[in-house]
Order: C-alpha cells, then structure tokens, then sequence
C-alpha cells in the first residue's frame, strides 16, 4: 500500500519522525499512557521512505516495517525519545513530531509492584512535568523544517496557532481529537496546516496513509 510512489523524490532528505504514545513507568508493572496507536506516525515515516529518503523513526510502538530506507528506534518514556531525537537532529532535514508524548511523568518510580492497602481508598501519584521535547529541540534548529502536531478538543486553530510560535516550529498539524473519527486510534484524520504568514488550510477527511501522503508531496513541491 506504501508503494505508490515510483520517484524518489525525497531521495538525499534525512527525515525524523516520532510516534506512538509515551509510557511514563509508575512501578514495574504501571505506567501513564494514552491512547495514541502510533498510525499517523508510522504512515509518515512509510511515505518518506516509500519516496527515497532516509527515515529514522523514534517510536514507542513497533510496526511492520518494510523499507531499507528506514531505521526504527525504539522507545517507552519521553526522556528516551529526547535523548534519542538529540542524537539524530543535527544530522537531518526534517523533523515530524508525531509522537504523543506525555506531558507529565511519575516524579519517583517504585521499584516494586505498589501493594494495595486494605484500609486505605485514596491513592496519589505525583507528577513530574516532563520536558517539551518538540520546543527543546527546535532552540537547535539549523535548517531543519520542523513540523509539530497539535491535538485540541476546542478553538483548533487558534490554539495551533499558539503552539507554532510558542515551540518556534515551521508548521503545525493540526487535529481536532473530540470527532471520532480524527486524532487517537483510528484509521482517519482530518487535518489542519498551519504555518507563519499563511491562512490555515483545512484537508478533507482521510485515511492516515493518505494525509502521510499529501503531507510529503506537500514538503516536496513546496519546501524542500
Ligand atoms: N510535545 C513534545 N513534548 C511534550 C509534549 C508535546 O514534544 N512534552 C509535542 C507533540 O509531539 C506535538 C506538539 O508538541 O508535536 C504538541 O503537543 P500537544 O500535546 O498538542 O501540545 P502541548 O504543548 O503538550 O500542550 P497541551 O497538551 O497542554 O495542549
Ligand atoms: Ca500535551
């Protein structure tokens, strides 16, 4: 399904992308999660590849993957995929955020399976916020297009808006993840482009394969 593109035209980009969610270990055996699948992720890093360049793709969920082009690095917490991403972003042309990176992490993991207590109801977990990966990394930024994504459940755009110039991104993908059938864990998306001086253009609703798509023909025609 990957291989409707025959010229590699991306053939000489180093691409990144991030996906799937990050798990933040509580103990052994608990984490703080979310519900993100990691498709639109993995999508754009087949795309890029399918189309000739060299993907490194950051990810917390592993996925079939076929291309020589691409090199999966696996991940769990936050703080592995910025570790990771501060290895490969020098050295790149792109970078797609994709990941739904947890905004917070346990501030001490247990070392053992925490034990419930028979006279005890209310349980608390403190919070740790952990690093804006996508913000941190663009302070770093050469040439680097940096693209982020923005998962909203109200005012889409303006919001999005808010993150390009806060993250000092090139672009956002917006996406509004209250409908059920865009954002977390489903096959579709409909997406938003949002860039500096540019009005916001709004895609139809459409299968992540095709969103990966459109994205890089996108990059290509008009960025690269
Ligand atoms: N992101 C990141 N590191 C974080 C949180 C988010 O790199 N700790 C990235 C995501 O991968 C995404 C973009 O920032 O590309 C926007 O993520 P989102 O959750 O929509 O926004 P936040 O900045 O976390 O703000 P909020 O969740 O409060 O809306
Ligand atoms: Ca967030």
């Amino acid at each position: 399904i990957f291989k409707t593109f025959t010229k590699p035209v991306l053939a000489g980009a180093n691409v990144i992308v991030t996906a799937g969610g990050t798990k933040e270990a509580i103990d052994p055996v608990r984490f703080i999660g979310n519900n993100s699948s990691g498709k639109m992720g993995i999508a754009l890093a087949n795309v890029a590849a399918d189309m000739g360049a060299h993907v490194t793709l950051i990810t917390t969920v592993h996925d079939q993957l076929s291309s020589p082009n691409l090199n999966e690095i696996k991940v769990s917490t936050a703080l592995e995929m910025q570790k990771e991403l501060q290895k490969h972003f020098e050295s790149s042309n792109v970078l797609v955020m994709a990941a739904a990176v947890s905004d917070f992490r346990p501030a001490h993991k247990a070392d053992q399976k925490i034990k419930k207590d028979d006279d005890q109801d209310l349980y608390t977990i403190e919070l740790q916020k952990n690093p804006d990966i996508l913000k941190e990394i663009a302070k770093d930024k050469n040439n680097q297009f940096v693209v982020g994504f923005a998962a909203e459940t109200e005012n889409l755009i303006p919001y999005a808006k808010k993150k390009l110039y806060s993250k000092n991104v090139d672009m956002i993908l917006a996406n509004d993840v209250s409908k059920a059938n865009t954002g977390f864990n489903v096959d579709t998306n409909q997406i938003t482009l949002i860039q500096r001086d540019k009005e916001p253009v709004t895609w139809p609703l459409m299968s992540k394969n095709d969103i990966a798509a459109k994205f890089w023909e996108y990059y290509e025609k008009n960025i690269k």
